[in-house]
């Protein structure tokens, strides 16, 4: 849905601050996120991430689209020890459009 994706980039501006995707995207702050919707956690190479987040990844964790949409709601509170300063994204519908978005991220 094109819409969808439209509103998806808009939310985005929100995790600019701190992540990058597409062509030339690099970790900041945060992790590049160019097609991290299906992929494992903690697994983008060269960032340095919390060892909560690794261990998830090494646990199993795949960042689809439910596990992802509970994350952006609350982050510290779905992972205690996470690094992502984030309070989370309030709308259900904010965070289904950036996770359109995050799909079409994807090469
Ligand atoms: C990690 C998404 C906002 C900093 C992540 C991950 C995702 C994500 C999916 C896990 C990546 C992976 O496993 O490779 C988002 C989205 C945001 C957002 C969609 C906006 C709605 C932010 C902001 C910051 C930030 C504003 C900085 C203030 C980080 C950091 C990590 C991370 C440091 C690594 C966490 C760790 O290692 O525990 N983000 N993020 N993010 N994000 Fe965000």
């Amino acid at each position: 849905d094109p819409a969808l994706v439209a509103k998806g980039e808009k939310v985005f501006k929100k995790c600019a601050a701190c992540h990058q995707v597409g062509d030339g995207a690099k970790h900041r702050t945060g992790p590049i996120l160019t097609g991290i919707v299906g992929h494992p956690a903690g697994a983008s190479d060269g960032f340095g991430y919390s060892k909560a987040m690794k261990e998830a990844g090494s646990d199993g964790l795949v960042w689809s689209e439910e596990e992802l949409h509970a994350f952006l709601s609350k982050p510290k509170q779905y992972m205690k020890k996470t690094k992502m300063s984030f309070a989370g994204l309030k709308k259900d519908s904010d965070i289904e459009a950036v996770i359109a978005y995050l799909k079409s991220t994807a090469q």
